[in-house]
């Protein structure tokens, strides 16, 4: 039996900053990771975090900026919380060795991205998570008391009868073996859950595991059906099962769509053009690619010279180039991505669930600081920000007497057949195909309802399976469990706003600027 006295599931931005902190105060912490411990939707963030550093900005400006972008659903505590906490970890991360772009007096470089009215995203090229992430594992590396999981899958928690959280049941996937480990505190940090539809900007391992344990543990869910489609991904770039990204920041330099006759539309759709908030740019892609008949739109980079565009963006010129597109001289194909869920598990302002000792942190959690939709690069932001506030409370907490009562048993993992590795993989993508074509970017009643019928019908193929145990069987079933709980959440909010865009109610409702929350009762 393993003990310790925090465990942390993921190794993004948020999971490796409080395992970080958290490490001088504690005799032991777990930190466990179903890959390898850069595998995280963290290292594709391309744009930078949100911070207020620039001259002419304020906290109050950034407050405004995340508050209209969120449709007025964030809670206003939270984003004040974390954007007066932005300029002081941001500060923290270059001081542990973050590279982040600088003048010549050292003062950080400040880009622009969607919805934000000042200069005030921090970042390091086009590779601002990749840059954290490095930073963070090698700091990480210095204590000698964080053991590292990898390989390692979280199948559930364990949570006892007065809804205390004392640990997870984790699968070794390179011994096949599941096995309790507990702790005082467990930590949530798994990212999102972009793998539930077919075409997303985020990594395979994104298939929402975090919220299903939380979910199946009776956990409170909250505003599921806030998914952020990105409106710029490479078209025809997928591997590996997501799309490239093509950075907002590229628009924020002074890219802007057109039609692939040259036609510019965003003017039609807002007054901000090409750098209105996400959630207008994507619905106005989605219409004119439904207008049009055509397969993308594009991105023109006359603004640019080879040069600049090869400096600013290294990462995106690579890979233009790799897939002969001729930057900046010719445009870039793009299409709209499933890219992030501002949904998940509900928590309040120390990162608390509503489960006692779970807490969650990340694109995982629903802090209430995105509301209906989530500004750019405040994600990477929200992340850092409540680690800290999470290692804080867990610092305090730790003085409080633990002891465990909950005997550990699970089933071992069996092996699959190829019969049932085929339904599984089937199952896995009709899923995600349901929910690009009936649960994505424009929704109505009808296509949520046929959305839920069809995986009802999935759901009873896959628990009418024997319990196998196994990493494919877990990531199934949760990505099942989302999927519901996405579709759901939508169902229940019968307005449009921000990212929830249903055809039926096309207007903002006041009576619905409230939470969605979804506890036991979809699966
Ligand atoms: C981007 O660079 O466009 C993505 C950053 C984000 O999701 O905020």
């Amino acid at each position: 039996m393993k003990n310790f006295d925090v465990i942390v599931v993921g190794s993004g931005i948020a999971g490796l900053t409080f395992a970080f902190k958290i490490a001088p105060y504690v005799n032991n912490v777990c930190l466990i990771t179903k890959k390898s411990i850069d595998d995280s939707n963290t290292n594709y963030a391309q744009g930078g975090i949100a911070a207020v550093f620039g001259d002419d900005d304020s906290f109050e400006l950034h407050i405004k900026d995340t508050l209209e972008t969120g449709r007025f659903l964030s809670h206003k505590d939270a984003v004040e919380i974390m954007v007066s906490n932005g300029p002081r970890l941001v500060i923290e991360l270059k001081e542990l060795g973050a590279k982040f772009e600088t003048d010549e007096d050292g003062k950080f470089k400040l880009g622009k991205e969607g919805g934000h009215s000042r200069r005030r995203i921090v970042y390091a090229g086009d590779y601002t998570g990749y840059e954290i992430e490095k930073t963070l594992i090698e700091n990480i590396k210095t204590y000698n008391n964080i053991f590292m999981y990898t390989n390692h899958f979280v199948c559930d928690l364990i949570v006892d009868e007065n809804n205390l959280c004392q640990g997870v049941y984790v699968l070794d996937v390179e011994k096949n073996e599941i096995e309790p480990y507990f702790s005082q505190f467990v930590v949530i940090a798994t990212g999102g859950c972009g793998q539930v539809y077919k075409f997303t900007t985020n990594p395979m391992i994104a298939t929402g595991d975090g919220i299903a344990i939380s979910y199946l543990a009776n956990a409170k869910i909250a505003n599921m059906e806030f998914f952020q489609f990105h409106p710029t991904a490479l078209y025809n770039s997928e591997e590996l099962g997501r799309s490239f990204l093509i950075s907002e920041a590229v628009r924020g330099e002074g890219a802007f769509l057109k039609l692939k006759d040259n036609r510019q539309f965003m003017h039609k759709y807002s007054d901000k053009k090409s750098l209105a908030p996400r959630d207008i740019v994507a619905r106005a892609i989605d219409a004119e690619l439904k207008l049009t008949g055509e397969d993308f739109v594009y991105l023109d980079l006359s603004p640019f010279t080879e040069k600049k565009f090869k400096e600013r963006f290294p990462k995106i010129y690579e890979k233009c180039k790799q897939m002969n597109i001729n930057v900046p001289y010719e445009p870039i194909p793009v299409v709209p991505a499933a890219h992030y869920s501002c949904g998940g598990i509900l928590t309040d302002t120390n990162a608390r669930s509503s489960i006692k000792n779970l807490y969650a942190i990340g694109e995982v959690a629903c802090t209430g600081v995105h509301g209906g939709n989530r500004l750019a690069s405040n994600s990477l932001l929200e992340a850092l920000v409540f680690a800290d506030l999470a290692f804080r409370d867990v610092r305090e907490k730790l003085k409080e007497p633990f002891e465990t009562t909950v005997p550990g048993f699970y089933s071992q993992p069996r092996p699959m057949d190829e019969e049932t590795k085929n339904i599984l993989s089937k199952i896995r993508k009709q899923l995600k195909e349901l929910m690009w074509k009936k649960v994505s970017i424009v929704k109505t009643v009808k296509s949520l309802k046929e959305a839920d019928e069809q995986v009802n019908i999935l759901s009873e193929t896959f628990f009418n399976l024997e319990n196998y145990n196994n990493v494919e069987y877990f990531e199934v079933r949760n990505m099942l469990i989302v999927s519901k709980i996405i579709i759901n959440s939508a169902l229940k909010r019968k307005e449009s706003r921000g990212l929830h865009y249903v055809k039926d109610f096309p207007e903002e409702k006041n009576e619905y600027l409230h939470d969605t929350i979804i506890q036991k009762e979809v699966l």
